[in-house]
């Protein structure tokens, strides 16, 4: 499409282009020079045009469309090799779900700027508001027993927090198991859905969605939703770039997948046991299923990420993600 190749020349050239020059190194008449340049405008970009100087790129927008995310995507081993980008989705997982059924490779990546049914974790909705979010979902085809699946969502934890420091020079916190939060709010929700292979005990497809709140403003959640939750712009009080943060993420993302299936995992055991704000603090307990409310305190993470606690009276035990929900003593985390 010429719209992108005439996109690619004004990128590289920081002043500005001249109709002619373009011309030349894209064997394009003017006529359709023009015709890009406008379908370019109509789409975001702020492109300048003067007479006798040619075509300057002023700013691009902040637009979660695959030549935006491409623009600041690294080279990836797997995730992100296959990306598909939509202005609206009843939900990425559920999409991402659909392609499993079809031959998309493993890594694919799906992005939407807005979903109408985005879905989290315990049939819990996802407010996904448009323009705000990154609402990314990746299908994996991992070849691992089920056994070695309990890693994923506090790998995506930690890919998370890679991501949000290497753009905005913070670094979030987890709260076990795998939510990443800012100033004791919740930034980030991860939602991670398998499909199994029953005769070969094998993980067919496993999808890993992530929801982060980025150019939220409190109106942007639900009365209760304010309560617990916090965007990046609200945190840092500046807005960041969601193309450039999606495709931090994408990068991270495919680091955290080799080191699953390298068997790398301790230098994510680390870093998680740095980030997860629940270290060493009273937690209180609250099961999912049948049983009552428990303060203990949190005081390890075992090799498969669960949450070593320990009762008043000295005795140790391991909550598994799913088992239980973890609060702080007085509020969402603290
Ligand atoms: C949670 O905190 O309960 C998990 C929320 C997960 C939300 C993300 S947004 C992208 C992907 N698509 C969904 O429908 N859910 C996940």
């Amino acid at each position: 499409m010429s719209r992108n190749t005439v996109l690619t020349l004004l990128r590289e050239r920081e002043d500005f282009l001249s109709g002619q020059e373009i011309s030349r190194r894209l064997g394009l008449s003017r006529a359709a020079i023009w015709k890009a340049v406008d379908a370019l405008r109509r789409n975001g970009y702020d492109i300048e045009a003067r007479s006798g100087l040619g075509y300057r790129l002023r700013a691009a927008p902040d637009a979660l469309t695959e030549t935006e995310i491409r623009n600041f995507l690294g080279k990836t081993a797997v995730i992100g090799q296959e990306l598909h980008c939509f202005p609206e989705l009843d939900s990425t997982n559920n999409y991402a779900k659909g392609l499993a059924q079809t031959s998309a490779p493993d890594g694919t990546a799906i992005i939407a700027d807005s979903q109408t049914a985005g879905r989290g974790r315990m049939d819990r909705s996802f407010q996904s508001p448009k323009g705000k979010g990154i609402y990314l979902s990746v299908l994996l085809r991992p070849g691992l027993s089920p056994d070695r699946l309990p890693p994923v969502t506090a790998l995506a934890g930690v890919a998370v927090c890679e991501a949000v420091e290497r753009v905005c020079g913070v670094r979030p916190g987890l709260k076990w198991p795998n939510d990443p939060v800012l100033n004791g709010k919740k930034l980030c929700g991860i939602l991670t859905e398998m499909s199994l292979e029953a005769e070969a005990w094998h993980i067919h497809t496993l999808v890993v969605g992530i929801g982060i709140n980025v150019l939220h403003t409190p109106e942007d959640f639900s009365p209760e939703v304010q309560e617990i939750a916090v965007s990046l712009l609200q945190a840092l009080g500046k807005p960041v770039s969601r193309p450039r943060l999606a495709a931090a993420l994408l990068e991270e993302l495919d680091r955290a997948y080799a080191a699953l299936r390298n068997g790398g995992l301790r230098e994510y055991h680390a870093a998680y046991c740095r980030d997860c704000v629940n270290l060493g603090r009273t937690v209180r307990l609250l099961p999912t299923g049948s049983g009552g409310e428990e303060v203990a305190e949190a005081v390890d993470i075992d090799e498969d990420f669960g949450l070593v606690v320990q009762r008043p009276d000295g005795a140790r035990r391991t909550v598994h993600s799913g088992e239980v929900s973890v609060r702080g003593l007085w509020g969402y985390v603290e």
